[in-house]
């Protein structure tokens, strides 16, 4: 059996990723929209931040922890929506909220997760907050937004821009993201029955047309 790898940053848990990941899914992951201008910039801010080392401080008691819209963490590092973790492990979302809760962080729920968000609270022990399309159809998201409270959510993150293919360089990434957002839409409209209507557009959504 090989041994597992253990990275010591963030770009190496990248190139780890790169080596064992389909190219369609580490692109999905890895990829950013169009030009992936702020990809860039994320790594060129990121790097602009320098950690001060201090010494001769008494470090037996150090803490990390803060408060995020009330809610206590503890780190400052929260995990966002992010859509189809088990395109990259079996395990999926459930590992992700394994490690989130292990952290004492919070995970906020991609409304495009492979697991669904009720499983997901059923197996809760920490903080989760679920993302949410306003749909056009505000039935639709009355009753996301009444599922999240039955479920037990504490908080739901609104995501007011959807991606659009680029005209040159359209990225799996973005086809993969705008498919996702389709199947909410068919899920939703099953669940709801026939009343709902058939799926009538079978190309991604614009931004704002969920
Ligand atoms: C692979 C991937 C999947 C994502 N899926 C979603 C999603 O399903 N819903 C959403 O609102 N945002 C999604 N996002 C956006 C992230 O939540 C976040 O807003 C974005 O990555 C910017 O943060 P960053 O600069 O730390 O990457 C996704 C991002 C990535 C990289």
């Amino acid at each position: 059996m090989t041994a597992l790898p253990q990275p010591i940053n963030l770009f190496e848990f990248e190139q780890f990723a790169k080596e064992r990941l389909p190219k369609e899914e580490y692109d999905y992951i890895a990829g950013g929209a169009t030009d992936e201008i702020s990809v860039d910039r994320n790594h060129r801010a990121f790097a602009s931040w320098a950690l001060r080392p201090r010494v001769l401080r008494d470090v037996s008691a150090l803490d990390l922890s803060t408060t995020v819209l009330g809610t206590k963490v503890s780190l400052p590092v929260l995990i966002a929506p992010c859509g189809g973790h088990k395109r990259a492990h079996p395990d999926g979302e459930l590992a992700t909220y394994r490690a989130a809760a292990a952290c004492g962080s919070i995970m906020a729920v991609s409304a495009n997760s492979n697991t669904s968000f009720e499983e997901l609270a059923k197996a809760a022990r920490g903080h989760l907050w679920v993302q949410m399309y306003p749909f056009r159809d505000k039935e639709m998201t009355q009753e996301w937004l009444d599922r999240a409270k039955e479920a037990g959510y504490e908080a739901i993150i609104v995501t007011l821009d959807s991606q659009w293919p680029p005209s040159a360089s359209a990225t799996s990434a973005i086809i993969i993201a705008g498919r996702a957002v389709l199947t909410i839409r068919r899920r939703m409209r099953r669940r709801r029955g026939p009343q709902a209507g058939p799926e009538k557009d079978p190309t991604p959504p614009r931004p704002g047309t969920i």
